[in-house]
């Protein structure tokens, strides 16, 4: 296989992060390239067991900078673009919207204008499935990806008009591009803000846990390992232009959800709490795989296997997580929840 040089952008955060890791060990023979900007979602400290490699680099920057990036670009001639920087909780877009289209809708203009002045051979998108809005409860509804894109939340409405870019710039300039659009994503180095890590840490110390309205709302649980293999194959097999739903159709209820975390660690549901609903909270996500698995995609977790494996995870892993609920991340909590 060709040496080639791989940007990635956000790979200090949860889903790059994991990626990252996931390529510099596949492709010994690939240069990695993680630019990220080290927003408080980001940390290098996931990288100790890489950041030795040859093959991987870390550049710290911003992407909405434009003149830092177009200088990186025409210096290194990445091959591929893998794009995952984002701001990415749909809580802090609604107290905080202007630095999401900032940095999703700009920094992504700023991303794609560089790699078509140096022609890379492809520029994937990861986006997500809530640009398509919600779905109501009927178990038979999924989204598609001709599902119309009818985001509710400033979150999802700036991923969706970065989503409208990267597809201008394939039918314009006929840069060669695809999007992926994933269900929620789960598993290590999470960060601890949403749902799942924020139940696991809060059980573990014996924290109420706060559920959003009834706790009915359906999210589709992607195992993170899962989703990075479904980049892969996109990178490697992706027919230039197209969009690609990731998902594993492992639709649980947040109430579900919490009572499966707090069962496995032994633990009363006294500790949950329902608290005041998130405004414009989507009522359902459930994800159409087939176009993926077609090209040769399936899921190995299931939500049991990968739940399990999480929770393992964070109890191996609490030098991480407490590092984190032990900085900023209070005053975050404080202000965003009552309890
Ligand atoms: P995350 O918040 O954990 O990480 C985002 C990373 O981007 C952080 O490392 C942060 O430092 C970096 N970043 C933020 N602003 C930046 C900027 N201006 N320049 C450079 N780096 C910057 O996010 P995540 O959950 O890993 O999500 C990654 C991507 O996947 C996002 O684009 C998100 O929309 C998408 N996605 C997430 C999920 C999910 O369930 N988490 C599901 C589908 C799609
Ligand atoms: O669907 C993909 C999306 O999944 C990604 O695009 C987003 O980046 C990612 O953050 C995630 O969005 P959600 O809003 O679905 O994830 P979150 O973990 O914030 O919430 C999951 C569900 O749990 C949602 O219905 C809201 C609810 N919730 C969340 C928090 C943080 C609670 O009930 N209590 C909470 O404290």
């Amino acid at each position: 296989m060709t040496r080639k040089k791989i940007l990635i952008t956000g790979g200090a955060g949860f889903i790059g992060g994991n990626f990252v890791k996931y390529m510099v060990k596949k492709y010994p023979n690939y240069d990695i390239y993680n630019l990220d900007l080290l927003t408080y979602a980001g940390d290098l400290t996931k990288h100790r067991d890489i950041e030795t490699n040859e093959n991987y680099h870390f550049i710290k920057a911003d992407i909405a900078d434009r003149d830092t990036i177009n200088p990186l670009f025409e210096k290194e001639k990445f091959d591929y673009v893998v794009h995952f920087a984002a701001e990415s909780h749909v809580d802090r877009s609604i107290t905080e919207p202007g630095i999401f289209v900032k940095t999703n809708v700009l920094g992504t203009q700023v991303l794609l204008d560089a790699a078509k002045e140096i022609n890379v051979s492809k520029f994937i998108h990861v986006s997500t499935d809530e640009v398509y809005g919600e779905l109501d409860f009927d178990p038979t509804t999924f989204f598609t990806e001709e599902t119309p894109l009818q985001p509710n939340s400033p979150y999802s409405a700036s991923k969706a008009s970065s989503d409208l870019l990267v597809r201008a710039y394939h039918e314009t300039f006929g840069l060669p591009v695809n999007i992926t659009r994933c269900s929620n994503n789960y598993g290590p180095y999470h960060f601890p803000e949403k749902l799942i890590p924020l139940t696991i840490s809060r059980v573990l110390n014996d924290q109420k846990v706060p559920v959003y309205g009834d706790g009915k709302n359906i999210r589709d649980w992607l195992h993170v390992y899962d989703h990075c293999a479904a980049i892969d194959l996109v990178l490697h097999e992706g027919l230039n232009g197209e969009v690609y739903n990731v998902g594993g159709h492992n639709e649980r209820t947040n109430l579900e959800v919490v009572k499966t975390i707090i069962k496995t660690l032994g633990k009363s549901e006294d500790l949950i709490e329902f608290v005041k609903d998130r405004p414009g909270h989507d009522k359902r996500y459930a994800i159409d795989p087939t176009k993926l698995e077609k090209l040769g995609w399936k899921p190995t977790y299931t939500f049991e296997t990968g739940i399990a494996q999480t929770i393992q995870w964070y109890l191996d892993n609490k030098e991480w997580w407490e590092q984190i609920i032990s900085g900023e991340y209070r005053n975050y909590f404080e202000k965003q929840y009552d309890i």
